[in-house]
């Protein structure tokens, strides 16, 4: 009896940390998903909106010359938003784990602002310390970009930014996940 009750207390604080440990990687996982995405975002932003690029093949006019038959922008190009989406990921080596100080919630933070000097939300947050965190937040980066690629492209060319991390279930999921429990 007394044994019985030990185990099914055993058995609760296993579940009980291991559903613990989920909900704080699907919700890094839906920060890292939403600062790769800006880091996207910028990235593309840097992109001469005027650069154009030949995708499909070419056509003879009238003169008998090559002229191409269908130019896009650049920054709307399946290549080049893949390359893109293969280097995005680096970016998250300047990222880490932090908690705002006004409220406790988790957050990712890019130590380096935009001009490449230190973010002053710094002093703002309470920095996790995790020696592993910056392999994490790469791994968690190159999955979900590996694993959803085409979606974001699409998204991407949509203009149809804004939603991504939630319409691939990585950021929806959270909520539902917490408003079951
Ligand atoms: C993450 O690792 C890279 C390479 O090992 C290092 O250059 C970078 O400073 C690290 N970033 C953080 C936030 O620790
Ligand atoms: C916590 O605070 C930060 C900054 O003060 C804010 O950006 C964020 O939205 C807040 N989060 C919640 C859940 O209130």
């Amino acid at each position: 009896m007394e044994i019985a009750y030990f185990g099914s207390f055993l058995v609760l604080i296993f579940v009980s940390s291991v559903l613990g440990e989920q909900i704080d990687s699907l919700e890094l996982k839906c920060l890292v998903c939403e600062a790769s995405i800006e880091e996207m975002k910028e990235a593309l932003g840097k992109i001469d909106p005027s650069s154009l690029i030949d995708v499909g093949g070419y056509q003879l006019d009238e003169n008998g010359n090559y002229k191409s038959s269908k130019v896009i922008a650049k920054s709307k190009s399946e290549i080049h938003l893949s390359e893109v989406i293969d280097e995005i990921c680096g970016k998250m080596e300047n990222y880490v784990r932090a908690t705002w100080k006004t409220n406790g919630t988790l957050t990712l933070l890019n130590l380096l602002d935009s001009a490449g000097g230190l973010n002053s939300k710094m002093s703002e947050v309470d920095i996790i310390q995790d020696s592993d965190l910056n392999k994490s937040l790469l791994h968690y980066c190159s999955s979900i970009m590996e694993e959803n690629e085409d979606e974001i492209i699409e998204y991407f060319q949509e203009d149809n930014v804004e939603s991504i991390c939630s319409s691939i279930g990585l950021c929806r999921k959270i909520q539902s996940i917490k408003e079951d429990l």
